[in-house]
């Protein structure tokens, strides 16, 4: 008996390291899983500066801009086709100014002919009335860095 307790520890050792080694196996998975991760956004963050050529934009933190939107959905909704006091912003990077289905807009913004990509973005949340003379849109986001991480959450609104 007192010669089989030593085994039996060896044996619960055995499976004890085992687990070890297959639980240092799955953090060496996740590691590397979290890798190619990292590698994926640095990706799309060149992806997207080389896109859209703007620090704001690249530089942008979508989570917290997300939670910036706050200020602009009294006015604006993010799905597509449904307007409030502000035009749906669904798609708005990259789509023509003024061309929200169904949205009446001031003749200013009927007729300025702007794409909003990152730059014209950053400078009309800068400034509204100073790209769109005579726009509707009264707010404005004076803190560059709030603009880029609230044109980086835009980017997400498919
Ligand atoms: C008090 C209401 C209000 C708030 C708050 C507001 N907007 Fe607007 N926004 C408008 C209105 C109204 C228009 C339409 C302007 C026009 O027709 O001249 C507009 C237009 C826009 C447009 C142009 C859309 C298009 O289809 O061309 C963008 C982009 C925009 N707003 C972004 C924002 C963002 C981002 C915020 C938050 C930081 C925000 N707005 C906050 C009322 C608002």
């Amino acid at each position: 008996m007192a010669q089989l307790l030593p085994n039996l520890e060896r044996g619960v050792g055995d499976v004890v390291s085992r687990r070890a080694v297959t639980a240092a196996m799955a953090m060496t998975e996740l590691t590397t899983q979290e890798l190619l991760n990292m590698r994926f956004t640095q990706a799309a963050i060149l992806a997207a500066a080389f896109l859209f050529s703007s620090h704001a934009f690249a530089d942008g933190d979508a989570a917290a801009g997300q939670k910036a939107f706050s200020r602009c959905a009294s006015c604006h909704a993010t799905q597509a086709g449904k307007n409030g006091i502000g035009p749906s912003l669904a798609g708005i990077v990259g789509r023509s100014s003024g061309t929200a289905a169904g949205y009446s807009y001031s003749n200013a913004m009927k007729n300025v002919h702007l794409i909003w990509d990152a730059t014209t973005l950053d400078k009309y949340l800068a400034n509204p009335q100073g790209v769109v003379h005579g726009t509707k849109m009264f707010i404005n986001v004076s803190d560059p860095s709030a603009r880029g991480n609230i044109i980086a959450y835009l980017s997400t609104l498919k």
